[in-house]
């Protein structure tokens, strides 16, 4: 990859050096190998020109196209915010702004590399009408994503995380898109033994536990199939669970930080022994970025910071950094069809894409306190109105207002 952090004016004197070098080895190719080998010469140029990855999409800082699904949600808004910070592309977010979509999460971005529009990916019309010509890539993070509200109802996850991924794999290729990027979960892979030392592979078997992981699980078969039967080129990343800024106070860490800031009770699942693995949002999009550049076509990443943690032990760190007391945590019943354990064995994009997570628990966690400790105003508008209908259906009590 081109040097993602602070390198623009780098990257353009390594674009015009990789030209000049690339000049300079055809001619010498040329001239060593004579006319009558040019089967040769074309197989090497070819080679040379697309790499070894067949074509992937090229990461460096001339201005591209790339078309982001769910960008004004948790990861998708982290995604936008680094792309922009760390290349020069131009990004059309295509996001329907449910529940969990929220333009603050945009606010303060360069709005001139950014178009927002407001839509269902669902809804064909609608998707080929927003991609524009000459789109690089599609990532598609656009999804109902929490697990609880599936098992409440699962409609809306059969249709945005199924249907609305066939509507982006067709548009792709009417138009001709590059690449597509299917950001997917450790989820679609079941549960692994608490006690065994058991890990996720990019080969284990899809065993998806709850009608959110089935729905992840159905959108990735449809980009393999589309890989496989139309020669789209595809990349599929699977990741843990994220942490960061941003996210949806539905979700555990956020709603365990926002109801502790608060001093409210936080419900905890079961025996609160559930493992999950855990990463700070900024390295997961990193990933993303680093698939989509570098990443085979076709193939599957499993996204994971070696970073195992019981629910139970993550509050309980929490209320350390917080100063808040252990009497907070309120166990409650438990999740019905509960994943035990997830754990990613990320060795795969370790050693073919090179990437390494850049924070440990403890400098991503602090990271995340503290935006939620200066964002209370953000909090307070996402735990209004709806927020409440939802969150007395699950736990059966009023959250109390920032
Ligand atoms: N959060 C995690 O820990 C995690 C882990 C692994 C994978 N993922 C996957 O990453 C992706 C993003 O997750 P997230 O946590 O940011 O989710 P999120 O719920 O915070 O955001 C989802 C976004 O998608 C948008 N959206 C929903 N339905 C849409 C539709 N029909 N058309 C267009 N936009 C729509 C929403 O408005 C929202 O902005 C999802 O695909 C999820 O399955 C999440």
């Amino acid at each position: 990859m081109r040097s993602h952090a602070n390198g623009k004016n780098v990257d353009g004197l390594i674009d015009y050096f990789d030209s000049h070098v690339k000049i300079i080895l055809k001619r010498a190719l040329v001239s060593s190998c004579g006319f009558e080998n040019h089967w040769f010469l074309i197989t090497m140029a070819c080679f040379w020109f697309l790499g070894p990855n067949g074509g992937a999409v090229q990461l460096n800082n001339k201005m591209q196209e790339l078309f982001v699904t769910g960008g004004a949600g948790f990861i998708g808004s982290a995604f936008v915010r680094t792309l922009l910070d760390e290349t020069d592309w131009h990004i059309t977010n295509f996001d329907a702004l449910t529940y969990a979509g929220n333009l603050d999460n945009l606010k303060d971005i360069d709005s001139s590399r950014h178009h927002f529009v407001h839509g269902n990916i669902t809804d064909a019309g609608a998707v080929l009408a927003a991609l524009p010509e000459g789109t690089e890539a599609i990532v598609n993070f656009a999804a109902e994503s929490h697990v609880d509200r599936s098992i409440t109802s699962a409609a809306e996850f059969l249709q945005t995380n199924i249907l609305g991924t066939q509507v982006l794999l067709d548009a792709a290729r009417a138009r001709g898109v590059k690449r597509f990027i299917q950001v997917s979960t450790d989820e679609v892979m079941g549960s692994l033994p608490e006690d065994e030392n058991a890990y996720f592979t990019e080969q284990s078997a899809f065993a998806p536990n709850s009608p959110y992981a089935a729905s992840k699980a159905a959108a990735e078969h449809l980009v393999r199939a589309a890989h496989h039967t139309f020669g789209l080129d595809t990349v599929i990343t699977r990741c843990g669970n994220n942490y960061g800024p941003r996210q949806f106070p539905e979700k555990f860490l956020p709603l365990a930080i926002s109801n502790a800031l608060n001093e409210d009770p936080i419900p905890v699942y079961g025996d609160g022994r559930n493992v999950r693995d855990w990463i700070y949002v900024d390295d997961h999009c990193r990933a993303i970025m680093l698939a989509m550049e570098k990443g085979k076509s076709g193939a599957v990443y499993n996204v994971g910071a070696r970073n195992e943690r019981r629910n139970i032990d993550v509050v309980g760190s929490l209320l350390d950094a917080l100063g808040k007391p252990r009497s907070l945590i309120n166990f409650v019943k438990d999740r019905p069809g509960h994943d035990r354990r997830y754990a990613m064995d990320p060795r795969l994009i370790e050693s073919e894409l090179g990437w390494r997570p850049r924070e440990t628990w403890e400098t991503g966690l602090k990271k995340t306190i503290e935006w939620y400790q200066q964002n209370t105003r953000w909090i307070e508008r996402t735990r209004s109105g709806a927020y409440q209908d939802y969150y007395r259906a699950q736990y059966g009590k009023e959250v109390s207002a920032t």
